[in-house]
């Protein structure tokens, strides 16, 4: 279940319809799905098997044409340079659009001079459309299993904005865990 956040009015709504709706006025669409389609230790292929036809009717939606499970952990070679790639303000000429098995993250949104965090975890979807401005870290425990869709099969590339306003947000998720000092890493793209 996901937490919505905006930091600067020191508001947080946990139920999910005013998650829903507060995210519907940013562009941003959220949703939950079932959880019981796999095990936990399901692979990717059985993933994609498990979810076929909602997978299928989302790229009929979003026009997407392929979509993959990704896994992250704390034993990922590069991770904190994975990490570094999305945790500064970006966009995407493509839609973001994320269904999360396991693991948790926080998603921030900087849309019309607000800043909103989202942190989701299991069950949670969300599709933010391309060039909206926002940046994402993982949770305290460095761990994510989603499905992503995409657009276009050449690349998914983040287009940083170099505002800085993702300095000025600490990524507290849940629990209150956190990931702690930001890693400052330089990465050629
Ligand atoms: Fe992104």
């Amino acid at each position: 279940m996901a937490v919505l956040r905006f930091p600067e009015e020191n508001r947080q709504i946990d139920a999910e319809d005013e998650i829903r709706a507060s995210l519907a006025v940013l562009g941003i669409d959220y949703e939950r799905w079932s959880l019981d389609r796999v095990s936990a230790d399901a692979s990717a292929d059985q993933v994609l098997a498990a979810y076929g036809e909602e997978i299928e009717e989302m790229k009929r939606r979003g026009g997407y044409v392929t979509a993959d499970v990704i896994d992250v952990n704390s034993a990922t070679p590069n991770l904190e340079a994975m990490l570094a790639r999305f945790d500064k303000e970006h966009t995407h000429s493509e839609d973001e659009v994320r269904f999360i098995l396991s693991g948790r993250g926080i998603f921030f949104f900087h849309i019309q001079g607000r800043v909103a965090s989202v942190e989701v975890g299991p069950g949670d979807l969300l599709r933010v459309p391309q060039g909206t401005t926002h940046w994402f870290t993982l949770c305290e425990d460095r761990r994510i299993r989603a499905i992503r869709w995409f657009q276009d099969t050449t690349g998914w590339t983040p287009h940083y904005t170099d505002s800085g306003v993702d300095k000025g947000y600490q990524p507290l998720c849940f629990g209150p865990a956190y990931l702690g000092p930001r890693v400052e890493t330089t990465i050629s793209a």
